[in-house]
């Protein structure tokens, strides 16, 4: 072996050494991670920060209480009444029970049927029976109020609410026009 082969090997050596070390920079560079800000597509790991679609769509709620009562049946009302009627009378003039008298509930002022002993958080609550607030009541009587006396776990249905909303609405409150449909 002369030198020129020598050389020659190591020349050989060398570049592929350097090509080597190219290489690896290339390699680095292409892989390197320089990660974005932001994922380009999320991917639904289930929390709150990536799944921003399911933050965006409106969960459903259901027909509006305005509209329950556009179609709501008194009659149905009436027989749902029954579960109020051992504490409740409803006809006007009608005794307060275990439960004050409801004649003419809507948008009558809260804790207003004389001769009857509220709980200090019904009068605290203030303002009157609207469709609104019986509604909310009627579900779950102590998340409206906490406090009150009412021992009653509430009306699951809104279909359920509505009807007697309309049926107590017929007993003194017809002068009270129902909620607008929008
Ligand atoms: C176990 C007895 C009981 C049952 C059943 C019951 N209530 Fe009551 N209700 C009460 C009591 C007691 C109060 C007074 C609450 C207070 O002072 O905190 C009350 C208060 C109310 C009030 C507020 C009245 C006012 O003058 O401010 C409304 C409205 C009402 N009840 C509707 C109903 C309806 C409708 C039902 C049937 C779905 C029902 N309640 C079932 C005992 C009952």
């Amino acid at each position: 072996m002369n030198s020129f082969e020598l050389n020659k090997i190591a020349g050989a050596l060398l570049g592929g050494a350097l090509a080597i070390v190219a290489i690896n920079e290339i390699a680095n560079f292409a892989v390197s991670p320089h990660y974005p800000e932001k994922a380009a597509y999320a991917i639904d790991t289930g929390n709150a920060e990536t799944s921003t679609m399911a933050a965006t769509e409106s969960p459903y709620e259901g027909p509006t209480l305005s509209a329950l009562l556009a179609s709501a049946d008194a009659e149905k009302g009436k027989k749902v009444f029954k579960k109020c009627g051992a504490c409740h009378t409803a006809d006007e003039g009608g005794k307060n029970k275990i439960g004050p008298n409801l004649y003419a509930i809507i948008e009558r002022a809260k804790g207003s049927s004389a001769g009857f002993s509220y709980s200090d958080a019904l009068v605290a609550k203030g303002g009157n029976w609207s469709y609104e607030d019986l509604d909310a009541f009627l579900k779950k009587p102590k998340d409206f109020i906490k406090g009150t006396k009412m021992s009653f776990a509430g009306l699951k249905k809104p279909n359920d609410r509505a009807d007697l909303i309309l049926y107590l609405r017929s007993l003194g409150s017809e002068a009270v026009s129902l909620p607008s449909v929008n």
